[in-house]
């Protein structure tokens, strides 16, 4: 089983499996265990509460405006030239991406991908490709308003934006001056962060990480879950895991090793009578177009899915269309060609799309009924390949809606859904989000599948 998981990995992107549970067969009613061997902040924010400038994980965007000019600095056209604080107003070139390296000291990206930087001249600049010593830089706070720094460079010395504009990194002056008037004071705007598996255990750090990632994963999902899943309808379960499981018990840092066993459990908790419990393997979750091309994606699935025969004649291999390409039957041509068990993945969301903004509970609902159930017909072939609706929620735009409304909602997506030949999973079992939990709708009875 293990080396059967490694192996279909080979991708760079998030992978999938469906653990065939209580030895039912297609199509399948299951859940995502999202949120759980691959984080996501949203689901589960408290995760993040304990890390030291947590509002600063790997990633996050700032923007920095010298207090003293009222400037912002900018990367001049985006990179490969000088850094300065000459500019009113913050956009691209005014944007930084931090790399974390621990809770103070980060490098910071500019728009063209080079790394900010003081040398030997003390003159900042925005040209190197790839970050080192003198790209480092450590932020400091201000204890009374952490949206106020400094940003000390290697030498020891504070950046500091001088009259006209330049940017040097030369500051030796007071510490304890925080007056918008000092050439070192900068103010901090955060535009967007990330909070993934890879921004928690880096922020967490080598020593706190994987005591955090542990707990969670012995929390989040036990064996009682499948228990409540088996009593309530639920016959499945679909998880999501990281490309780095294929390294475990040693994945690359930050990740944190055992989240093989921690699946491990999954499968022997699901086992209710002796049938195997994997029930297929999806090659690759939501592919990004067009960053990843039509042909490469052909490729890959069809080396996956000879390397998943090497191993089971039976696991169904899963094949997801390439996010936003705005086409769900792109592969069911080499669905076909491939020769069996083979699975076409679609995830219906009444969101994300201007579209649905607006929509009166009514609308969504005959949505659900005509174009879904058109949609998921058009990759439901009678002689071929399987349909999995892989991804759905009972939430959606509507604001303030009743239970009765949620009720309805959800009693069509599990109508029309339930014609999928391999099945559904809705997304996700636990969150935050109370909509958004398949638990929390059960038990409040929003959903019912029996
Ligand atoms: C952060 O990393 C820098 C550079 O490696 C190191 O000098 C510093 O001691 C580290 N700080 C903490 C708080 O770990
Ligand atoms: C939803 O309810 C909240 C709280 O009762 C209210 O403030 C808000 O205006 C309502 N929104 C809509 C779109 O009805």
């Amino acid at each position: 089983m293990k080396e059967l998981i490694a192996y279909g990995f080979c991708s760079w992107l998030l992978c999938v499996a469906i653990s065939k549970s209580f030895g039912q067969n297609p199509p399948f009613k299951a859940v995502n265990l999202g949120g759980w061997l691959v984080v996501e902040g949203w689901m589960k924010p408290s995760l993040f509460d304990d890390i030291p400038n947590k509002d600063l994980l790997d990633g996050t965007q700032v923007q920095l405006k010298s207090t003293s000019l009222n400037m912002y600095l900018s990367a001049e056209n985006g990179g490969g030239s000088a850094l300065a604080a000459n500019r009113a107003i913050a956009s691209g070139w005014e944007t930084f991406r931090l790399w974390r390296i621990n809770e103070s000291t980060f490098n910071f990206r500019v728009e063209n991908r080079d790394f900010i930087g003081v040398g030997e001249g003390k003159r900042a600049f925005a040209h190197a490709t790839e970050p080192g010593v003198d790209q480092t830089f450590v932020i400091v706070r201000n204890n009374d308003n952490p949206l106020t720094l400094r940003i000390r460079c290697s030498n020891g010395l504070y950046l500091q934006a001088l009259c006209g504009g330049s940017v040097m990194g030369d500051y030796g002056g007071s510490e304890d001056d925080w007056s918008d008037e000092n050439p070192s004071v900068f103010q901090m705007t955060i535009i967007g962060n990330l909070q993934g598996e890879y921004q928690l255990t880096n922020g967490y750090g080598p020593h706190q990480a994987p005591r955090v990632i542990k707990n969670h994963w012995d929390t989040y999902i036990v064996a009682d879950d499948f228990r409540f899943m088996s009593e309530n309808g639920l016959t499945a379960v679909r998880i999501p895991v990281g490309w780095w499981i294929m390294f475990d018990p040693n994945p690359p840092k930050p990740f944190v090793g055992g989240s093989l066993q921690a699946l491990d459990n999954a499968f022997t908790w699901a086992e209710y009578g002796n049938r195997p419990s994997l029930g297929g393997i999806q090659l690759m979750n939501e592919p990004f177009a067009p960053a990843v091309t039509f042909d490469d994606l052909s490729n890959y699935y069809r080396a996956g899915y000879d390397a998943v025969r090497k191993y089971s004649s039976s696991a169904y291999v899963i094949l997801s269309s390439r996010l936003a390409a705005g086409d769900d039957r792109e592969f069911l041509p080499l669905a076909y060609a491939l020769s069996h068990s083979v699975v076409i993945d679609v995830h219906y969301y009444n969101m994300f799309s201007g579209y649905f903004s607006g929509l009166s509970p009514k609308d969504n609902i005959d949505f659900i009924y005509n174009e879904r159930a058109k949609a998921l017909q058009a990759v439901t072939p009678a002689d071929g390949p399987l349909s999995l609706v892989g991804e759905w929620t009972g939430e959606w735009e509507v604001k303030n809606a009743t239970k009765e409304e949620y009720q309805r909602f959800a009693q069509a997506q599990i109508e029309v859904y339930g014609k999928a030949t391999f099945g559904w999973a809705y997304w996700s079992y636990k969150c935050d989000k109370d909509h958004w939990s398949l638990k929390w709708m059960i038990d409040n009875n929003v959903i019912k599948l029996q």
